[in-house]
């Protein structure tokens, strides 16, 4: 694993953009793995900056989001579809027929799932996948659990999954109780993996994927066996790190 710490959130975003940038510059044609929650708005924020000046070109880049609440519909103003279009793919070039996410008002779910997995591989592979990582070591919502799922499915959130996230809905009894995610051997099939952290509240979870054993009841620990994982931190996320 890679670790880059930058001072606080606005460095980390700005190096992340960068990151990002360089993936699509090289490769305008990648497709790129995304993320929710409140950890990649500064990149986001950065990567329409970067847009808006001119130093990259979203035009053939193709998108596959990690993950949705279910059920859940796109207009939803706390749906992930949504997030992603006010916050980064309304304000960018990206081709609407390019951008994946999975349906969170897909029935049968199962189908919905094996679909999205054949999506992925016929884009050819995600080339960069971004990712936060919970307080408890989820990464897109494979929850810490005896076991995992390898690919895209269906999910029951954890309790304190559904309190932190409660922050964005009126109450707690809004927040969908169930999701779609990747699993954890589509996001280990990446390419290449780029994990932003940033605050305290990170820090157990970042010490546990960095140095505690490959272990379900820590699903970004996983991350150990990619040969090409970035992460970036900052200086509170990374503060357990020996
Ligand atoms: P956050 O969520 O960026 O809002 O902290 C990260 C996650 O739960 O994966």
């Amino acid at each position: 694993m890679r670790i880059i710490i930058g001072e606080n959130y606005d460095e980390i975003s700005k190096k992340a953009a960068l990151i990002v940038a360089a993936q699509v510059i090289l490769q305008p044609d990648c497709v790129l793995g995304l993320a929710t929650g409140s950890t990649p708005l500064g990149l986001y924020r950065e990567l329409i900056a970067m847009y808006q000046r001119g130093e990259v070109d979203f035009s053939k880049v193709t998108t596959f989001n990690l993950d949705e609440y279910y059920p859940i519909t796109p207009d939803h103003p706390q749906s992930y579809h949504y997030f992603m279009y006010q916050n980064l793919f309304n304000h960018i070039n990206v081709q609407p027929e390019n951008i994946h996410l999975p349906n969170g008002t897909a029935e049968p779910v199962e189908a919905e799932c094996s679909n999205y997995e054949r999506m992925i591989a016929a884009a050819g592979g995600i080339d960069l996948q971004v990712l936060g990582i919970g307080v408890n070591g989820h990464i897109g919502f494979n929850e810490p659990n005896p076991y995992l799922h390898a690919r895209t499915h269906l999910t029951d959130l954890k309790e304190e999954t559904i309190k932190v996230n409660s922050r964005f809905f009126q109450s707690e009894a809004e927040v969908p109780r169930q999701a779609l995610t990747m699993g954890i051997g589509t996001i280990l099939k990446a390419r290449r993996i780029l994990l932003l952290a940033s605050g305290e509240n990170k820090a157990q979870a970042i010490k546990k994927t960095v140095q505690g054993l490959v272990t379900t009841e820590c699903p970004a620990s996983f991350l150990q066996t990619h040969p090409d994982v970035t992460l970036l931190l900052d200086r509170e996320a990374a503060a357990l790190l020996g």
